[in-house]
């Protein structure tokens, strides 16, 4: 299709379509990184998750309705008995100046004490004190204020936070000064805090009772996590471990079961098949080379004995290969026990070998399946260099062997490839070739199966470096 003809198919540029396409675009990748921002900062762990999401609405909504009822409730209640206590003072002030002529104004004090429940005295016409301390959070001293303002509108003075129960106004009037002591809860709907301590108190109780529901929820999920966990170090299982919980995590539960099962029966299987074969091999080979002592000294009989004895080791290598994840209980393993046999091995052997130990020298391993990794990865460097260095880092939960050698090493582009059965170098470099090949693909396996790994590098000392890294 010529590009004219797919520009006229595409939506046109201004066409209603395109926009709404590009508008949707937009609002899902926005949508897209609101959601990476909030896994960034989103608590990691399921339980702290869980607890947030109960949590999160229950604030909110409290927080909206107490910001609402504030709003509309205590603002509105408090204006009008505001509104009422200062129509009752105007009235006060209104009889203190339609009868001037009461001498000490004692109708008006015993009237305002009576049916106003206000305590009224008139002083002498001092002027205000100046304007006390404002609150900090008082809608009284805001509504009552504006509220004398518009109904009596002239100078005042008042005092909302002196007394506790009390609240005191003086107003300036002609030549004296009305002094009035209120209770506070007569101008201000005072037990609003009440609605206030009710909410909260009983979100907690019902937080109370969700945490341990939530707990007991979670719980399934994390042992299933730590037995999956454990299988992958080709540790047992914990024997407490059984599929609980909700409908979901106990199917998952029995799937890993499952799982587990089919995993261990095919190693079995595979371990059996294989231990078969080479036990009948070994039966052949065994007469085989009974029937060549037999035939009596002849020129070939030396190089075929030589040739069977090969086949035995290799059929030796690949029983090794089989137990390689054979069920071995995990135990504790001394390492510095067993550097000291590699360098015992070493002498015998008569290369310099160097042991280096940083950390507790017991780790928590597969005792005979970690010796035979060792042995792999030290046997090939002994095999192949003279001068050996290994280094044992033991730090909390994890354990580092580094072993370096000074021999041929092995070139980048290989180092895949010699973790691979039966895979050898040795051919092209004519040296010593009594190995199958397996010695590394073993040692991978083991180490997969500890839930670490073996890599490869260029080693400081001109050979190859090995890097064995396990939880231990
Ligand atoms: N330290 C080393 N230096 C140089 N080459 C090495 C070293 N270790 C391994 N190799 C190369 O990697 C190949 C594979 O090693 P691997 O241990 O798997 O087998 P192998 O040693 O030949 O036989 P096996 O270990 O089964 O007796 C070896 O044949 C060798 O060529
Ligand atoms: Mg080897």
């Amino acid at each position: 299709m010529a590009g004219s003809e797919i520009e006229a198919r595409l939506p046109q540029d201004n066409g209603l379509p395109a926009r709404l396409l590009r508008a949707a675009g937009a609002v899902s990748s926005s949508w897209n990184r609101f959601w990476r921002v909030v896994g960034i900062y989103m608590p990691k762990r399921l339980y702290a998750r869980s607890l947030l999401i109960v949590i999160t609405p229950m604030i909110l909504l409290q927080s909206v309705v107490t910001l609402v009822f504030m709003e509309r409730h205590w603002q509105t209640v408090t204006q009008r008995l505001s509104m009422a206590t200062t129509r009752d003072l105007a009235a006060i002030i209104d009889m203190i100046e339609t009868y001037p002529n009461d001498p000490d104004y004692s109708n008006v004090i015993r009237i305002a004490q009576e049916r106003l429940s206000m305590k009224v005295d008139i002083l002498p016409a001092d002027p205000l004190p100046p304007p006390g301390r404002k609150p900090f959070f008082s809608i009284l001293d805001q509504i009552l204020s504006a509220e004398i303002n518009k109904q009596i509108n002239r100078p005042f003075w008042i005092d909302t936070v002196g007394d506790s129960g009390v609240l005191e106004v003086r107003i300036q009037l002609e030549g004296k000064v009305l002094r009035a002591f209120i209770r506070r809860g007569q101008a201000y709907a005072s037990n609003t805090h009440i609605f206030i301590v009710w909410m909260v108190g009983t979100s907690l109780v019902l937080l109370m009772i969700a945490i341990p529901f939530l707990r007991n929820q979670i719980k399934p999920i994390l042992k299933l996590a730590e037995a999956a966990e454990s299988f992958g170090k080709g540790r047992p299982t914990p024997p407490d471990f059984r599929p609980r919980g909700a409908e979901e995590v106990r199917r998952a539960g029995f799937a890993f079961i499952q799982m587990r099962e089919r995993i261990e029966r095919q190693i079995e299987q595979r371990t059996a098949m294989l231990s078969g074969v080479s036990h009948d091999l070994r039966t052949i080979l065994t007469r085989f080379k009974l029937q060549l002592a037999l035939s009596g000294p002849k020129p070939d009989v030396e190089a075929l004995n030589r040739d069977i004895d090969d086949m035995q080791s290799m059929l030796q290598g690949y029983l090794d290969f089989a137990r390689g994840e054979a069920a071995e209980d995990p135990g504790l393993f001394d390492l510095a026990t067993y550097l000291e046999t590699l360098v015992d091995e070493a002498r015998l052997r008569k290369k310099k070998l160097a042991t280096v130990l940083t950390g507790d020298p017991t780790i928590h391993v597969r005792p005979n399946a970690f010796s035979r990794l060792l042995a792999n990865v030290v046997g090939n460097s002994l095999r192949y260099a003279d001068n050996i260095r290994v280094e044992a880092v033991h730090t909390k939960g994890s354990l580092t062997v580094i072993v370096d050698d000074d021999g041929p090493g092995i070139p980048a582009t290989r180092r895949d490839d010699v973790f691979k059965p039966f895979v050898r170098l040795d051919e092209a470099r004519n040296l010593d070739s009594s190995g199958t090949g397996l010695g590394l693909s073993i040692a991978r396996d083991i180490a997969r199966s500890h839930g670490g790994d073996i890599t490869l590098d260029d080693s400081p000392k001109g050979g190859l470096r090995v890097i064995v890294r396990v939880p231990a």
